[in-house]
């Protein structure tokens, strides 16, 4: 009889420890190892150098098979994916609950389903008839999409096993679902990596495009998506503010295609609709001249989207440590632009809290943003408005140079196009410009000199 070892595993990145303790080596959690029982140790008993087959090296010039391409009807989700779902491939959508996940993996089996694919849908969060209620008020109740309410893989994989295999199969989501052949409770580490396993197992050998869902937490008890990136082809995360219209699926990574495209939707009554042409969607709540906003032309991929950043800075009586909080953008970033302008530019900013905030509940990773940014901690800190016509952008390096940015005449085509008269910009990218009066920068205290 062999004895079952015991070992924690970290809940939030699935890490192993020996012993329980109360904060992760890994990722330095709290309170996220969990007692699980080790699989049997097998010994390696002979050397590995003999007894195996040939496999068979090519050069990289040979021939290559493109995958085949499943587009799902919604084009902003085949644009995400890089071309579509790939046959046999699994891909991971995360985000937080109640974004649309769900929402949007019906409309996609739906519309799948109606071009006469193969299309299960297996939810272990609701009950078949909610699904179907929501499917009617989404006007797809008549999709011959297969549905099924279930939690147990091993009852998933032997009835799908029975027929042919469905080109599209949805597990929503994957921390519900639960496989026998191991200890623990649906959503542990160990649960979720197993089942995903099995589901992914299943797809490559029959050629289904697998979806899962994973629920992203925050706390860290529930296993997030992290411990299954390695596991899947393609991982997707659906974000955006529940409290805005808006969500944006981005790749985070994709074995078959690029991660620099995302596909924009808007949360409506009937469903997500798909926004084609982003450029103005998070400048909607646009107020009139203020000090400390910004316009900054962002690229998403290949296409331009109109941010506002907006900064306030509020003086402090004395003493107290002033905050800083940052929404829709790295912090880090945000310290390293506010000590370049106390650095080569002589504003302070240290008795002074300062906020800053991406409009539209937009995330923002493009380092393009810096000048933008600057000029908004500027304007909030001087109380002058950059003017309402202008767009700014503009990568600054410690010594507080102005670098240039990727896709500056797009950007600004973009800008001209949506009625933007100005733009401050690197001094390379002004010889650019036709459509806008541009103001160059080469040195981030030009910029300061020119608003103050
Ligand atoms: P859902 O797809 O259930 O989110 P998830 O699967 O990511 O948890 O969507 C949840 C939210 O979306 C819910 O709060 C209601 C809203 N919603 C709409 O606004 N319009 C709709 O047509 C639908 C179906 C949902
Ligand atoms: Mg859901």
């Amino acid at each position: 009889m062999v004895k079952l070892k015991r070992r924690y595993v970290c809940q939030a990145c699935g890490s192993l420890a020996t012993r329980w303790q109360g904060q992760c080596d890994d990722c330095g959690e709290w309170n996220t190892l969990v007692e699980e029982a080790a699989p049997t140790a097998f010994s390696v008993r002979h050397d590995l150098q003999d007894g195996g087959r040939a496999i068979s090296l090519v050069g990289l010039d040979s021939d290559v098979a493109l995958p085949e391409r499943l587009g799902t009807g919604l084009a902003e989700f085949d644009r995400a994916l890089g071309g579509g779902l790939v046959a046999g491939s699994a891909t991971l959508i995360g985000g937080d609950p109640g974004i649309g996940k769900s929402t949007l993996l019906l409309q996609a089996a739906a519309s799948l389903a109606r071009a006469g694919r193969g299309v299960v849908y297996v939810s272990g969060e609701e009950a078949a008839d909610q699904v179907r209620l929501r499917a009617r008020r989404l006007g797809l109740g008549d999709a011959p999409v297969q549905l099924a309410s279930a939690t147990s893989v091993r009852d998933i994989l032997t009835t799908l096993g029975r027929g042919r295999a469905p080109d599209l199969l949805v597990i929503d989501s994957i921390q519900t679902m639960h496989s026998d052949t191991i200890e623990g409770a649906p959503g542990t580490v160990s649960q979720v990596r197993a089942s995903a396993q099995e589901l992914v197992r299943f797809a490559k050998k029959g050629g289904a495009a697998l979806i899962l869902v994973g629920h992203v937490t925050k706390d860290g008890t529930i296993a997030g998506p992290r411990v299954l990136e390695h596991m899947v082809d393609t991982v997707l995360s659906f974000e955006g503010e529940r409290s805005h219209q808006y969500r944006i699926l981005r790749a985070i990574k994709n074995r078959f295609g690029g991660t620099d495209e995302i596909g924009v939707f808007a949360m409506a009554g009937e469903g997500l609709q798909e926004v084609a042409n982003p450029s103005l969607l998070f400048l909607t709540e646009r107020d009139e001249r203020v000090a400390g906003t910004a316009v900054f032309p962002a690229i998403e991929g290949t296409r331009p989207v109109l941010v506002e950043i907006q900064a306030l800075t509020v003086r402090l009586a004395s003493g107290a440590t002033p905050r800083r909080a940052v929404v829709g953008w790295d912090s880090g970033r945000l310290a390293m632009i506010l000590a370049v302008l106390e650095a080569r530019c002589g504003l302070s900013f240290s008795a002074c809290e300062v906020y800053l905030n991406v409009s539209g509940g937009y995330r923002l990773q493009d380092p393009a943003a810096d000048l933008a940014v600057a000029s908004a901690l500027i304007s909030a800190l001087s109380e002058r408005p950059v003017p309402q016509d202008a767009v700014v952008m503009g990568e600054i390096a410690l010594s507080g140079e102005v670098r240039p940015v990727a896709h500056a005449p797009l950007r600004l085509r973009e800008s001209a196009k949506l009625g933007f008269r100005r733009a401050l910009v690197p001094s390379s990218a002004a010889k650019q410009a036709k459509e806008l009066s541009v103001s160059g920068f080469t040195q981030l205290s030009e910029l300061v000199d020119h608003m103050l």
